[in-house]
This record gives C-alpha cells, sequence and structure tokens, in this order.
C-alpha cells in the first residue's frame, strides 16, 4: 500500500483528478489521467468514484436478500451440497457446475487451493470441492451461505447476484475458472438447467398456474445463454411454434448514452435493474411498474402483485443509483488485433454507413438512435412474439453494436436466431433490398468484428 500511494499521491500533488485516499491496491490507476481536476468540485469525482466502487460491489455480489428465495423455498443449496452434506441427491462436484456455465474467479480462491487444484490434490470431480468454491466467496453471481459455525462446509442456502448472467472469466486458470469480465453476457450459462436442479419448484411453478414438470420442460428449453426475464409474468413458455421464448443473455457493458433498455425496450437501465432485482432474482425491495398490471397480457405478474412490490426493509432501492451510475461505466471490450483483418473492416464502416444502411439505426459511435431507437416487427422483418411480451407490445430495440465478437455464441437478435454475423447481413440482405457483393458482405463482416 504504501509503496503505492507515495508517488500517486505525488502525482495528485501536480494536480490529477484523484484523492489520495482513494487509493487501494485493486483500483491503484488514476482513472482518467487526462482529466483535469476542476477547481471547487471535488465532490463530483468523489461521488463518482463512490459510485462505481459501490456499484461493482452491488452487481458482483449482491444477492438483495434472493436466498430466501433460492435457498429459503427452492432450496437449491441442498442440490449442490448432496445427501452426504446436509442437502439432496448426488450434489454438484465442480466439473458438473462448470459444464453448467457457472464461473470461477480465480482471484477469490485462497491460493493454497488454487495450488491444490493444480496439482490434483484437490479434485474438481468431489462435491466438497464446489463448497469450498461457493465458501470463498468464488462462484461468479452465486453467494453461499455458511453460518452453522459446527460445521464449516455446511451449506445453509444460496443466492444469487447479478454477475450470475452478466459476467464470465477469462479462462486464464482453465476452462471457466479466470478473471471476471463484468458485463460479458455468459453465454455458456444453462440458468434453466441449474434452476431445474431445486428440489422444491412448487414456488416457481404455482404462481405460472402450472405444475413442476410442466415448468421444468420451460426451464430446460432455454439451454445455454439464454433466460426468459419474462415468462413469469405472461406464462409464456414457448414462442407459438413450439421454440423456447427465452433471449440470449445480452451485454451489460456499453449502455451508456442508449436510451432504452432490453431488447423490446421495457425502460432505463435503472428501471430494469429494479425489475429484475425483484422480479426475477427475487430480491427483496421496492419495484413500481403499473403497466404490469394488465391481466390480459401480464397474468402471472397480476397474481404476484409485481407492478407494486413493497418491503420492509427494502434491500434494493438504496443500490440502484451506484448500479446504474456502475452498469453505464462499463466500457464495451474491444477486439484484439489480428482477431479481425483491419483494411478490410474499413471498407466495410464505408458500406455500414453507406451503400447498406446500417448507419441509419446503428449511429456511430454509441450505434443505436440517438432518441427513441424503437422498430416495429414489420420494420425488422422478423416475428412480433418477442416484441408483444413488453409493455409497448411491439418494437424491438436497436442493439447497441460495440463488443460483439463476445456475443457471437449463441447467435444474434435477441433469441439467437441468427447463427453468425454472416446470416445477420444476409437477412439485411433481403429486408432493405442490398445489392451487396461477397466481397462487400465479407467486409461488412470483418467491421462488424471490429467494433
Ligand atoms: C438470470 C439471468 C439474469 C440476471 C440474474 C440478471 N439479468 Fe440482466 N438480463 C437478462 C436477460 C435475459 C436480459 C434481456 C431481457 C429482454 O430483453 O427481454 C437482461 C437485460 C439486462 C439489461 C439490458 C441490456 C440492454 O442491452 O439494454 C441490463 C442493463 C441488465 N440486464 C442488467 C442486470 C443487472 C444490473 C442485474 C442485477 C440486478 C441483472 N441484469 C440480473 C438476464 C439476467
Ligand atoms: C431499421 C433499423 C435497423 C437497420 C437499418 C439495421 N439494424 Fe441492425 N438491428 C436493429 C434492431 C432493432 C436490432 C435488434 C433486433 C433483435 O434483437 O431482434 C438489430 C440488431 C442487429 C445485430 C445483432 C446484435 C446482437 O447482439 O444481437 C447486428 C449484428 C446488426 N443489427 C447489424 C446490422 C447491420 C450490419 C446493418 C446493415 C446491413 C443493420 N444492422 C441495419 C435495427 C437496425
Amino acid at each position: 500500500m504504501k509503496r503505492l500511494t507515495i508517488p500517486l499521491c505525488a502525482v495528485a500533488a501536480i494536480g490529477l483528478s484523484f484523492a489520495c485516499r482513494h487509493i487501494t491496491p485493486e483500483k491503484s490507476a488514476p482513472r482518467n489521467p487526462a482529466v483535469k481536476k476542476i477547481p471547487g468540485r471535488p465532490d463530483i469525482e468523489e461521488n463518482a468514484d463512490r459510485l462505481i466502487d459501490e456499484g461493482r460491489q452491488v452487481f458482483r455480489h449482491d444477492t438483495f436478500g434472493s436466498q430466501d428465495y433460492w435457498g429459503g423455498k427452492l432450496r437449491l443449496h441442498e442440490a449442490i451440497s448432496g445427501a452426504k452434506r446436509h442437502g439432496v441427491g448426488p450434489g454438484l462436484t465442480p466439473h458438473q457446475a462448470l459444464a453448467l456455465g457457472l464461473k470461477v474467479d480465480s482471484d477469490a480462491v485462497p491460493k493454497v487451493l488454487m495450488q491444490v487444484i493444480r496439482g490434483g490434490s484437490v479434485s474438481l470431480d468431489e462435491e466438497k470441492t464446489t463448497l469450498e468454491l461457493l465458501k470463498a466467496d468464488s462462484v461468479v453471481g452465486v453467494k453461499g451461505f455458511f453460518d452453522d459455525p459446527k460445521d464449516r462446509l455446511h451449506l445453509t442456502s444460496i443466492g444469487i447476484t447479478c454477475a450470475i448472467c452478466h459476467s464470465t472469466v477469462d479462462d486464464s486458470f482453465m476452462k471457466g475458472i479466470g478473471q471476471r469480465l463484468d458485463g460479458w453476457p455468459n453465454r455458456d450459462l444453462d440458468i434453466g438447467a441449474i434452476v431445474a436442479l431445486a428440489p422444491e419448484l412448487t414456488p416457481m411453478a404455482a404462481p405460472l398456474g402450472i405444475d413442476v414438470e410442466t415448468l421444468k420442460k420451460v426451464l430446460k428449453s432455454w439451454g445455454p445463454g439464454k433466460y426468459d426475464a419474462e415468462v413469469n409474468q405472461d406464462g409464456k413458455g414457448f414462442r407459438p411454434d413450439g421454440r423456447s421464448a427465452a433471449t440470449v443473455l445480452p451485454a451489460a457493458f456499453g449502455l451508456a448514452g442508449v436510451n432504452l433498455h432490453t431488447y423490446s425496450g421495457w425502460g432505463s437501465v435503472t428501471h430494469w435493474n429494479a425489475y429484475v432485482a425483484n422480479t426475477q432474482m427475487h430480491g427483496k425491495g421496492t419495484f413500481f411498474d403499473p403497466r404490469l398490471n394488465d391481466p390480459a397480457q401480464f397474468p402471472a405478474a397480476v397474481k404476484q402483485g409485481h407492478h407494486n412490490i413493497r418491503n420492509n426493509p427494502d434491500l434494493v432501492t438504496s443500490k440502484l443509483a451506484a448500479l446504474h451510475f456502475y452498469q453505464l461505466a462499463i466500457p464495451a471490450p474491444k477486439p484484439k488485433a489480428g482477431t479481425f483483418d483491419a483494411p478490410a473492416a474499413e471498407r466495410g464502416r464505408l458500406l455500414f454507413e453507406g451503400k447498406a444502411q446500417c448507419a441509419r439505426c446503428h449511429v456511430p459511435p454509441l450505434f443505436t438512435e440517438p432518441g427513441w431507437p424503437m422498430h416495429t416487427a414489420d420494420e425488422m422483418g422478423i416475428d412480433d412474439f418477442h416484441a408483444s411480451r413488453s409493455p409497448d407490445k411491439k418494437f424491438y430495440r436497436t442493439t447497441p453494436l460495440r463488443g460483439l465478437f463476445v456475443r457471437e455464441k449463441g447467435g444474434f437478435y435477441h433469441d439467437g436466431r441468427f447463427a453468425d454475423l454472416g446470416a445477420v447481413i444476409a437477412h439485411y440482405e433481403r429486408l432493405l433490398r442490398l445489392q451487396l457483393t461477397p466481397q462487400e458482405k465479407a467486409d461488412l463482416v470483418q467491421y462488424l468484428k471490429s467494433l
């Protein structure tokens, strides 16, 4: 610490924009050395720093009291522990957890444990190791509660955080174990299969008016990288054509400057954060959205009173400002040089902004429309199933395109219907009657990969 603070404070003294007392090893670099400190208003920078630090903590670690649902009601932790350790069934080994797409934050795993895992003397095929990893608070987005002093690996409940769906790791230790990447959608995560492990699913099935077997069919239809954030409001588990109603997990980065959020534009980031924390994660807060009080469109929401949730104490509302600020601060990642062909991407940029008409909606540098970035299903040349599930009932939002390269897995568009960028461009060719040569299409793909 000392070694770090001395030179940094010296830099601060010559007028840069951070305060010495904010420096800890985790955030040792000045946030923006190019920005001169504005005389008289250090409170703004301090507020920004505080909101980012608090928001990161909430995004990564806050369960909002959701353990009362996932542990308390569904008893999901018992399926993880296994019958040998106060739970039910065989338990979940780390290999099984990783195969379900759960990720491990290598920075949180105690060094000794990492060493023994590497050496092979602690097995990733034993449920006990999963409990060790949970105890170290290293399973991304999953928080284990162990408040039994007599038995250190007695998991008594489990809660979830935003990071379970909206973070992944860089695989630097091994596949599934590495450093956190906040905001990257976890397209490996089979959240439906994980929830389906819970020994008690009636509290989830009953409000939908379905039995547990039907609920399991819905959960298992999602598959990796997908989740349905609306099924517990409208009860639509499947599309009319029988396919899953789930959407691919979106990026939670590169969202600053974007007016409306979710694929169908439910509201702002903070609207959606409150929505998810209360109605999806089953945290305990306050949520008000009278649009959900519509028995025709949202029968399950009406049954559960989701349009007007009030908990005392409220474990969500005080965290929304910092969470919002942090969300907006997460930049979209930049693709590494060499992952795309730079001269082709430059030619693609000219097409994107010209002949191919993309920039009409994906306006650079936001890559969505400043203003009200919404388009009807007809305009987009696709069905309106998912659009019709939002309160506005008919729009898709122009997806901001930066960091596209991290969401190739699982496909593009809200439900991943286009397997790759070539398929997206082929769709626009038909829709916009574009006359693109094979070379031009290839150049556009390179440009999209460069964003
Ligand atoms: C179980 C998985 C899951 C969890 C947990 C979750 N989300 Fe999401 N999130 C989704 C899905 C799926 C969507 C897309 C919903 C849609 O468009 O219908 C989404 C959408 C979003 C969006 C909109 C992105 C955009 O492009 O506009 C933001 C922002 C977001 N989530 C942030 C959060 C935050 C913050 C939390 C924690 C409070 C959270 N999410 C918890 C799955 C999840
Ligand atoms: C009329 C407005 C409009 C035009 C023109 C347009 N887009 Fe889009 N774009 C959208 C909307 C709306 C979505 C979201 C569709 C969905 O999720 O179902 C989208 C989604 C995408 C996606 C998927 C992003 C993701 O993460 O799923 C890509 C890639 C894309 N557009 C590229 C392009 C390219 C390339 C062009 C030009 C050939 C183009 N768009 C032209 C509105 C437009």
